[in-house]
């Protein structure tokens, strides 16, 4: 399979169900003519079953959760299972944002968890990771990023880790206005498709889709996305605005 274009919108705990609408219908009339790009959508659980019906009778839009539940279901108050999210619809999950690893303090083993859950389910996981900034200002950015694929992915079977996505997410340029330049993504795009290729092999290193997230916006998408490794964004911010979402995705 050949990768794939994707530009993704997470929009975090943000939007009303109205303005959720408004937001997909905006960008379902101002995207029509790029066909070429898979959106996916990322809206809070409570929006998820009427975002996806939203989608029905659209080619290359999809939905995704921004979290799923480790376990496959039972006494776990307020989770949400992948079981669940695919009864809606949906076709992603998004396992291991730092806002997750960091403020719910998610580890390695739980996102292992998640994404056997996401397999089991037939969706598909888009693992996020990415240094913070301590890290690239020490120079451990690259054994970080090792570390973090290493620790979440090297179990997984190997004809099922090409159809993963993989969202290289620096913490440093999350919500800060403070993206990575495209010297910097090519870099750590090239480095990630490395170590795919050392855990797996060369030709999953060569189709697997990897995204890059962190302040990427309407202004900075076309350099970023004209880098050889970059096979598009995992946007936050710029995702809730109508016209700036479509202006990422004709930046390709
Ligand atoms: P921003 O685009 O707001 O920096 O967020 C990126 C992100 O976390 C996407 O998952």
């Amino acid at each position: 399979m050949n990768r794939q274009k994707i530009v993704a919108g997470n929009w975090k705990m943000n939007t009303s169900l109205k303005e959720a609408g408004a937001l997909v219908e905006g960008i379902i009339t101002g995207s029509k003519n790029k066909n070429a790009v898979k959106k996916i959508f990322f809206p809070p659980f409570t929006f998820l079953k009427a975002v996806t019906d939203e989608l029905i009778n659209t080619d290359h839009f999809f939905t995704g959760a921004q979290n799923c539940s480790e376990h496959e279901k039972g006494a776990y108050t307020g989770e949400i299972s992948v079981g669940m999210i695919k009864s809606v619809g949906a076709k992603y999950v998004l396992v291991g944002h730092s806002e997750r690893r960091i403020y719910f303090n998610e580890t390695s083993a739980q996102l292992k968890n998640k994404i056997e859950q996401v397999l089991k389910n037939e969706l598909t996981p888009i693992f996020c990771f990415g240094e913070k900034l301590e890290e690239r200002k020490s120079g451990k950015h690259f054994e970080t990023v090792k570390t973090q694929l290493n620790e979440v992915l090297k179990d997984f079977d190997k004809n099922k880790i090409a159809n993963f996505i993989l969202a290289y997410e620096p913490v440093w340029a999350i919500g800060t206005g403070e993206t990575a330049t495209p010297h910097q993504a090519q870099e750590m795009h090239a480095f990630v498709r490395k170590c795919i290729g050392e855990m797996f092999d060369e030709t999953i290193a060569s189709q697997i889709c990897i995204l890059y997230g962190g302040s990427c916006n309407a202004q900075n998408a076309k350099e970023l996305f004209a880098c050889a490794d970059v096979d598009g964004g995992l946007i936050g911010g710029a995702s809730l605005k109508a016209d700036d979402f479509c202006k990422i995705v004709e930046s390709f």
